[in-house]
């Protein structure tokens, strides 16, 4: 294997992976974009010169009511593009596909937790929206007021978000597994006035109470005036008369059709709070049409999108990459998309290999977390089933661990599907560097390249870039048609949040990951930049100590942190869960140290073992390491706890302690 442990003023990147996955001949003959030539090709005209590229793109990709007169207008950090444009988001994902092939072709199949399945066209999704659309304007909504969606994964999430973009509406999707607290700041933040929900969702064989939960946030939240409720679970709720409205009443007698009415390009298309690492969750803001052809440019090559595919993403619309790629990205290419509302262990860990098998989808996008926890659970849920319908999987949300990667690869792709890590953030707004299946060769652990019209770099402190296989921070310099486009209402703490790292490159964006890019050009993620460890003077992405840890045969997951230690800067602490069959002996932390050791280098051997029965993580799976180094650091856990998943993770830690 070779060695990278290049260090220098940044972060020391420590990953030795070194395996190479070429594209199958298979893959390749019948990939959308044909060859790694191409792709190079193209991606030089995107960078080199953008203002071409994308407008060649936006011109063949969305449908106009308006062309655009400029491509982009860049003031740093404010980005205005396809200025003087007008469309529809809406009549993007519906009514362009009326009339062709696709008119009757399956836009959603849903699957509920207890098993109901429901198929739903194009044709029939465009009557749903339509009528909606009528509904919320009878309510008075006008375009630019913003209305809340707080629902489970049903196929009515899917309509409000579309009916939201047909009215010109701009919505903010709040995870159902928020609690009323959260739900109200973010209501109150954005001054929702209408909040679309459920009477409950399913998960986990139990009713999720969402509607009683929209009860209680609006004791706090003075700027709704109507909420519109599906029925869902159909246990007893409380409606309260001149506000709340069930769905099918309202929609009953709705007309089918809606004209849409076209929308300027920067007109915003909807807000997703996103937690900050102090204070108050941040509003991020996407707009129309650069959002749109971010969405559906990279959903089609990542995906290599086919009008025979079915697609299964695992994400909740709750989160950025639901929106991008559930909605979005999918139906604006005429796509079918899988929804499935539940639990993955529901009624046992091999659901989503079943509805695999039942639905024959063919692309599955999930995260590292729940491949771990597939891991975990144990080969013989997969084995059970035929999985030979798949033919690409994804995977976003961290780093994914040479180990998961290898199982993903063998395990459910059977060393045939191509896997597609892909790294974006919320705020990019889709997919930044990814490989392009059947075209670029992967390594376990790397999301490879840049995607087109994407100039990433790795820096250092001041912004210059750093030598290859260097660690630095990543910063995106170019603008691109998605990003976000500010914070909501906050244009300070944009700036300041993503404009503001490297005074001397006021236009480039800070992405707040640490990265480092191999002889190859390709990118590794190693992390939050708040999560680098300092050991001894060299800085070390938790991401890699973490991946070291997971690739013992014992080791289900693991987290990194810093302690702070006189003499070495930082000591490194490190929580470990086991899989089932192995118990935590002090002769197993003794064996996982001199792992680390031997995987990265002494320099990265941790100087604390704990093992734990759970990790604290945030509801999309995130690792949340700051409670962590907290309870490292003082034996107790004070800070910010409202974004965490499951509470008993925490109280469980606490009493573990030595
Ligand atoms: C952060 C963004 C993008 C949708 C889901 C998360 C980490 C995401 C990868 C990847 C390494 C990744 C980064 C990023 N991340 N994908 N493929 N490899 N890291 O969205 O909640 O906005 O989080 O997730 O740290 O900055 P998000």
């Amino acid at each position: 294997m070779e060695e990278k442990q290049v260090s220098d003023q940044t972060i020391t990147s420590v990953s030795r992976e070194s395996r190479v996955f070429k594209p199958s001949a298979e893959f390749k003959g019948q990939a959308n974009l044909g060859s790694f030539e191409t792709y190079r090709k193209l991606y030089a005209e995107s960078v080199n010169a953008p203002d071409k590229f994308w407008a060649k793109q936006a011109n063949a990709q969305l449908v106009w009511r308006k062309p655009f007169k400029q491509v982009l207008q860049w003031k740093p950090p404010f980005a205005k593009w396809f200025v003087g444009g007008k469309l529809n988001v809406s009549e993007n994902c519906l009514d362009r596909h009326l009339g062709t092939a696709r008119e009757n072709k399956a836009a959603i199949i849903f699957e509920g937790e207890p098993g109901d399945v429901r198929t739903i066209t194009y044709r029939q999704l465009y009557f749903h929206v339509c009528r909606f659309a009528h509904v919320l304007e009878n309510m008075g909504v006008k375009p630019g007021d913003r209305i809340a969606i707080y629902m489970p994964m049903i196929p009515e999430a899917v309509i409000a978000m579309l009916a939201c973009a047909r009215v010109g509406a701009v919505h903010t999707v709040v995870f159902g597994g928020f609690s009323p607290e959260a739900l109200k700041d973010r209501i109150n933040d954005c001054k929702a006035k209408v909040v679309i929900t459920a009477d409950g969702g399913w998960r986990r064989g139990k009713i999720v109470e969402l509607k009683a939960n929209v009860d209680k946030a609006l004791e706090g939240a003075p700027t709704v005036q109507s909420v519109l409720v599906v029925k869902r679970t159909a246990q007893d709720i409380n409606m309260v008369e001149g506000r709340d409205t069930w769905w099918r009443e309202a929609w009953q007698g709705a007309p089918n059709f809606h004209d849409a009415k076209a929308f300027d390009s920067e007109h915003p298309l909807f807000i997703l709070y996103t937690s900050g690492s102090t204070g108050k969750p941040k509003g991020v803001l996407h707009t129309s049409a650069g959002y749109l052809l971010g969405a559906k440019l990279s959903s089609q090559y990542v995906f290599d999108l086919k009008d025979s595919d079915r697609y299964f993403c695992t994400a909740d619309i709750g989160w950025i990459t639901g929106h991008s790629y559930v909605v979005y990205g999918l139906l604006s290419n005429g796509s079918t998309v899988f929804l499935y509302e539940g639990a993955p262990n529901q009624p046992e860990p091999d659901r989503f290999w079943q509805m695999i098998d039942r639905h024959g989808i063919t692309i599955l996008y999930t995260a590292p977390t729940a491949i771990r926890a597939f891991m975990r659970w144990g080969d013989a849920y997969v084995l059970r089933h035929r999985l030979d319908s798949l033919r690409l999987l994804g995977s976003v949300g961290e780093p994914i661990n040479p180990e998961a990667w290898m199982w993903y690869h063998k395990m459910i792709g059977k060393k045939k599907c191509p896997i597609v890590d892909t790294w974006w953030q919320t705020e990019t707004g889709s997919i930044m560097i990814t490989p392009i299946p059947g075209v670029t060769p992967t390594k376990p652990g790397s999301a490879t390249l840049p995607f087109f019209g994407v100039a990433p770099k790795v820096v250092d402190n001041a912004g210059k870039e750093v030598p290859r296989n260097s660690g630095g921070k990543l910063a995106i310099t170019k603008p691109w048609p998605s990003m976000l486009r500010t914070l909501w209402g906050d244009d300070e703490r944009f700036k300041k949040a993503y404009f503001s790292e490297f005074p001397e490159h006021p236009d480039y964006y800070f992405t707040g990951d640490g990265a480092r890019q191999d002889k190859d050009g390709y990118f590794w993620i190693v992390g939050r930049i708040d999560d680098v460890l300092n050991v001894s003077g060299h800085r070390i992405g938790t991401a890699e100590v973490e991946s070291a840890l997971v690739s013992h045969p014992f080791v289900a997951e693991a987290a990194a942190v810093g302690r702070p230690d006189e003499l070495k800067g930082q000591s490194l602490v490190v929580f470990v869960t086991l899989k089932a069959g192995h118990e935590p002996t002090d002769e197993l932390k003794e064996v996982l140290r001199s792992h680390v050791g031997k995987e990265i280098g002494s320099l990265a051997k941790p100087d604390q073992v704990r093992f734990a029965a759970g990790l604290p993580k945030t509801r999309s799976g995130k690792i949340m390491r700051r409670l962590l180094k907290e309870l490292a650091t003082s034996g107790e856990i004070k800070g910010d706890t409202t974004t965490l998943e499951d509470f008993s993770v925490i109280a469980a830690l606490k009493s573990d302690d030595e």
